[in-house]
């Protein structure tokens, strides 16, 4: 039997003569379907994020229909299918706290329905690791179509980028140096276009480690949202998913350790989002692929960052798709022989380095030669030490460099309510070398680790003239953020890490050269601090009900991707049951 006389998974619903197969179709032509739809072509799963309210993928019924327009071409049958779309601007208390609900969402869709492979339409940071968290739990063919980013946003006569400019602007207001009204004047500019945000945040850095994974046609991150080539990408997708179907190319045969250390090295040439650490362990352990938070150290660590965007940067997503997109970073890592693993299967059937050999390069200034680069040794630092035995993150790029190796005194804030409430104090006893401290803002602690690792500087600094400060906590940041920020400190404070005994005062020392991260103390003061901190724990009420109690219970730490400890691992698209 050849591949292409392969019988399908759908066939378990839909090629049968019997009870089952007659409730299988009758429900379906109740849409207006013919018999030959369950002939034994492929059918096509369009997983679909739209929502309204996630502003980034509200354009995905357009970017759905073509799609279909390329499955129906290739001879497929194409099921459009909604899933918990993660809206970044809007989901409280931060969309990484409804990840990985969204990615059993995915997961049991795939499964449970007649779904032979699986287009996934992700755009906003969280819907690209959900959906590819859930449909490599599956191990089904699938195909990334990503929205695109919005075009560059326009205020005053000049480009501003996404989430970037709020930073920068509301510094701005805090030190007096432009009005509120003015600040609010920029939204509208800001946003206007369809898509996600066009710095190199998580979402553009997601679309740039789906594309580098493999797992998506070539392009697929850059081209703008509105661009009419983002819906032929759309098309073809659909048209090469429904051979992916007939060949049996799932995950497995993409998402290979070789597939993710490519895609930490491209991370550190785009000078990614910090959440991608995150987010690429929780894929890879869907996968069953090994990896560790110290590969970001040995892979990517170094690497030249090529490509010049805000927030590292000074660019935008429309100018990297001018200047020639991914492939021209593929190609300039490949050709200097830093894409590790040129040979790695994409989803178009080629490999990475045949889809990227001959890209063309049109812009030196957005993608940088490697004599030229925006950073030299880029990549994200992974700390270690006393105050984070298990990890910590830090992206250099977006760092102040004479801050990268720092030792003050902390200035610590139990958590985000308590930062909130005093750092505009003008008692606050800080200055420019102090080391501000948060605690309780991890993925049990907030729950969910919102974007809050960048906190705001000391309104009183910020006027003195003080750009950055070394911050330190347990939370994310914005991957369109910037400054010296220590991110993901595991164990979180809320789990017992040594973050929760920091002391106002203490020293902490940074050394990103030295991946070394230390308070100041000694071990017989720590472990002393440690069982205080346990014995004021257990006098605190427990946790509330709900999703958030299995959030809380189940999360794993930042180091082990937040994903639900039940939730990792392969679990095949089988079915043997039937409903009825
Ligand atoms: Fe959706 Fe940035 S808020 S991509
Ligand atoms: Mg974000």
């Amino acid at each position: 039997m050849t591949n292409k006389q392969r019988k399908l998974r759908s066939a378990q619903w839909f090629g049968n003569a019997d009870k089952n197969g007659f409730m299988y179709r009758s429900w379906m032509k109740n849409q207006g379907i013919p018999d030959h739809a369950f002939d034994g072509r492929p059918i096509i799963g369009i997983c679909n994020t739209w929502s309204e309210l996630t502003p980034c993928n509200a354009h995905f019924r357009k970017l759905a229909e073509h799609v279909k327009r390329g499955v129906f071409e290739a001879g497929g049958f194409p099921v459009e299918f909604p899933v918990f779309s993660n809206g970044e601007s809007n989901l409280r208390p931060t969309a990484m706290f409804t990840r990985n609900l969204a990615s059993m969402d995915v997961e049991e869709s795939i499964r449970g329905n007649p779904i032979d492979a699986v287009v996934l339409l992700v755009g906003c940071d969280k819907t690209t690791p959900a959906l590819l968290m859930g449909a490599a739990s599956c191990d089904v063919p699938a195909i990334v179509v990503s929205g695109g980013p919005m075009l560059n946003g326009k205020h005053q006569g000049r480009d501003i980028g996404s989430g970037t400019v709020v930073w920068q602007l509301s510094e701005q207001v805090k030190a007096g140096k432009i009005t509120l009204h003015e600040f609010m004047s920029a939204e509208a500019g800001m946003s206007r276009s369809a898509g996600t945000c066009n710095t190199m945040g998580t979402a553009s850095t997601m679309a740039c480690m789906a594309e580098a994974l493999g797992v998506t046609l070539p392009h697929n991150a850059a081209i703008p949202a509105v661009d009419s080539r983002r819906y032929v990408l759309a098309h073809l997708s659909g048209m090469r998913i429904v051979e992916m179907a007939l060949d049996d190319v799932r995950l497995s045969k993409l998402l290979t350790r070789e597939a993710f250390e490519n895609a930490i090295r491209v991370n550190a040439a785009i000078g990614g989002s910090t959440n991608a650490a995150i987010h690429l362990k929780a894929i890879a352990g869907r996968i069953g692929v090994e990896l560790q938070l110290d590969d970001w150290t040995t892979i990517g660590r170094g690497t030249p960052t090529l490509v010049d965007l805000q927030p590292s940067g000074r660019y935008l997503m429309e100018e990297f798709y001018y200047a020639g997109g991914l492939p021209a970073v593929l190609r300039r890592l490949g050709e200097a022989g830093l894409l590790p693993h040129p040979d790695a299967l994409t989803a178009n059937g080629h490999t990475l380095w045949e889809n990227s050999q001959a890209a063309p390069i049109y812009n030196d200034e957005v993608i940088r030669p490697l004599e030229k680069p925006l950073v030299p040794d880029g990549g994200l630092c992974v700390l270690r030490g006393n105050l984070a035995p298990n990890g910590a993150v830090l992206k250099p790029s977006a760092a102040t460099p004479s801050l990268l190796k720092h030792r003050g005194r902390a200035v610590v804030f139990e958590n985000f309510d308590d930062y909130k409430k005093r750092i505009a104090d003008p008692e606050l006893e800080v200055d420019a070398s102090s080391v501000l401290v948060m605690k309780n803002c991890g993925p049990k602690g907030y729950p969910g680790m919102a974007e809050v690792g960048n906190m705001g500087l000391p309104p009183k600094l910020l006027a003195q003239g003080v750009t950055d400060m070394v911050r330190v906590s347990d939370a994310r940041m914005s991957g369109t953020a910037y400054g010296t920020v220590v991110l993901h400190v595991a164990p979180e404070a809320r789990a017992g890490g040594p973050l929760a005994v920091v002391r106002n005062g203490d020293w902490i020392e940074l050394d990103c050269e030295a991946g070394r991260l230390h308070i100041d103390i000694d071990d017989a003061e720590m472990t002393a601090r440690l069982a205080e901190w346990k014995q004021a724990q257990a006098r605190k009420p427990g946790e509330t009900s709900g999703y958030a109690q299995l959030y809380v219970e189940h999360v794993l730490q930042a180091d082990e991707g937040c994903d639900f400890d039940f939730l990792v691992g392969c679990r095949g698209a089988d079915v043997p049951a039937h409903s009825h």
